[in-house]
């Protein structure tokens, strides 16, 4: 059975091991996030990455986008704690992302892609938002054994993630690897 992130949890998104995990400035620039890109965080949680992303591209806008009223909550005290005025929450549906075609040239999606049950629909309707040329990247899980983190079946291999990404017009430009926990992965959209 798929596991979805319970928002009680929230502080599990944001403390010292994942900031030496996943530490979150670093993390995007080694993803390759620009000062310009029209980014958009696809389940963003706290918004752990979507406010230093949202800090790095400048005045363009960042998509903070969740299922979770609670989690979207979080993100809007946040930000305004943090004196950043570019994100735009958004309560989205399971497979419905709500913005506009081809809007986004950065897409983000960590530690996601292991709750969602059509994963091949949800990654169609991502690929819906993404400007042709765009990067979609996705950290999640490594599929073995770790200390922490969701149960191995409940995972999903990054060649799997990238197979799935190729059907659906992109193709694969880097993988990464943050500590023996979790894989990165860069794909673009065919123009
Ligand atoms: C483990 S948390 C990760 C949060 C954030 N990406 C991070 O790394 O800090 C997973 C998040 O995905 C959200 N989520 C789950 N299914 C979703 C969906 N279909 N669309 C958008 N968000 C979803 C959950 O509400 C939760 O906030």
């Amino acid at each position: 059975m798929i596991h979805k992130f319970n928002p009680i949890n929230k502080n599990k998104l944001d403390n010292e091991w994942r900031r030496e995990n996943l530490p979150p400035v670093e993390t995007l620039e080694k993803l390759g996030l620009k000062a310009g890109d029209i980014f958009a965080d696809i389940g963003c949680g706290i918004g752990y990455f979507t406010i230093p992303a949202a800090q790095m591209i400048g005045d363009n806008s960042a998509y903070a986008l969740d299922t979770s009223p609670e989690m979207l909550a979080e993100v809007e005290l946040r930000s305004k704690a943090a004196g950043v005025k570019n994100i735009e929450t958004l309560k989205t549906a399971e497979l419905d992302l709500l913005i506009p075609d081809e809007s986004v040239s950065f897409g983000l999606m960590v530690n996601v892609i292991h709750e969602i049950v059509d994963k091949n629909q949800f990654l169609e309707e991502i690929s819906r938002i993404i400007k042709p040329g765009g990067k979609l990247a996705v950290i999640d899980w490594e599929k073995a054994e770790t200390e922490m983190g969701p149960p191995i079946d409940h995972r999903i291999a990054k060649e799997d993630v990238v197979s799935m990404l190729e059907e659906l017009g992109f193709y694969w430009q880097q993988t990464l690897s943050f500590t023996e926990n979790f894989y990165g992965l860069v794909l673009v959209k065919n123009s």
